[in-house]
């Protein structure tokens, strides 16, 4: 995307579904997690209770993993309008190392397995979340190469990480309740430079907070270049996301 310098969605060149699907109203699990306080205590008492049924109660309801992970491989490997690639050829996904940030129950971590990634890590302030993602098996494998619970994104991830990682996923984090748009700069930087960093804010989350404005000032300040991003795509039957492809400088 030649205009890196902010986030006009009047203006800025982008791939957009013009359609909003019609929408039903959100369930009862959704809504309580969107209720929380963004506390360490209330999110994780929240996901401990949900982890065991969250795969079997967004079933047929969550697209937002399949979509960010398909958003990737356009941007990564150059079927984009402009003909750009920022990774290496698609034959280099299985060594790419990616990071999953706040994985759950590990849906991103399933579609990029089924890509083709190999060595991808899953991190969750929820230990039951991380559970179910270790008990994962796609062919009798489990996607993630490791799982580590009790990692809060709303604080700078550990020092061994920091550029560890070509690609880091956050989807389903930047939501009401759940995250400052601040960690945006937390997955920036155990992103390796001209790595990159793949997220969905929910459209809920992008009117109500100040992503906007953090995501503004880390492209303006040279953190991050913003490489593309989908306005009001498929998230869940009750809400659409914005999915942000941002590259580390
Ligand atoms: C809606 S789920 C999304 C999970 C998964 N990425 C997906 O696409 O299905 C939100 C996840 O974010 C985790 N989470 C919430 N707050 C977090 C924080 N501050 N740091 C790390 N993870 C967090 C939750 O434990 C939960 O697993």
């Amino acid at each position: 995307m030649g205009d890196d310098s902010g986030h006009d969605m009047g203006h800025q060149k982008q791939q957009g579904f013009t359609a909003m699907n019609k929408k039903s109203a959100a369930p009862e699990h959704i809504n309580k997690a969107l209720s929380l306080d963004g506390s360490v205590a209330a999110l994780k008492a929240y996901y401990a209770t949900w982890a065991a049924s969250y795969d079997s109660d967004l079933a047929g309801d969550y697209t937002g993993a399949s979509v960010l992970c398909h958003f990737f491989q356009e941007i990564a490997f150059g079927s984009r309008e402009d003909g750009a690639s920022v990774l290496p050829e698609p034959g280099a996904l299985p060594t790419l190392r990616i990071a999953d940030v706040g994985c759950g129950t590990g849906h991103v971590g399933r579609v990029l397995y089924e890509q083709g990634a190999r060595v991808i890590d899953g991190m969750d302030l929820s230990p039951e979340m991380i559970s179910q993602a270790a008990r994962l098996q796609i062919n009798g494998v489990c996607p993630y190469r490791a799982l580590y619970a009790d990692i809060d994104l709303n604080q700078p991830l550990p020092v061994q990480w920091q550029q560890a990682y070509d690609v880091t996923f956050c989807c389903g984090v930047f939501t009401l309740g759940h995250v400052h748009p601040t960690a945006l700069n937390h997955l920036a930087a155990i992103t390796r430079p001209r790595g990159l960093v793949m997220v969905s804010t929910r459209t809920t989350y992008y009117e109500a907070s100040d992503y906007r404005e953090v995501s503004d000032q880390l492209v303006a300040s040279g953190v991050i270049s913003l490489v593309a991003r989908l306005e009001n795509a498929p998230y869940t039957q009750d809400s659409d996301a914005h999915y942000w492809a941002y590259q580390v400088n």
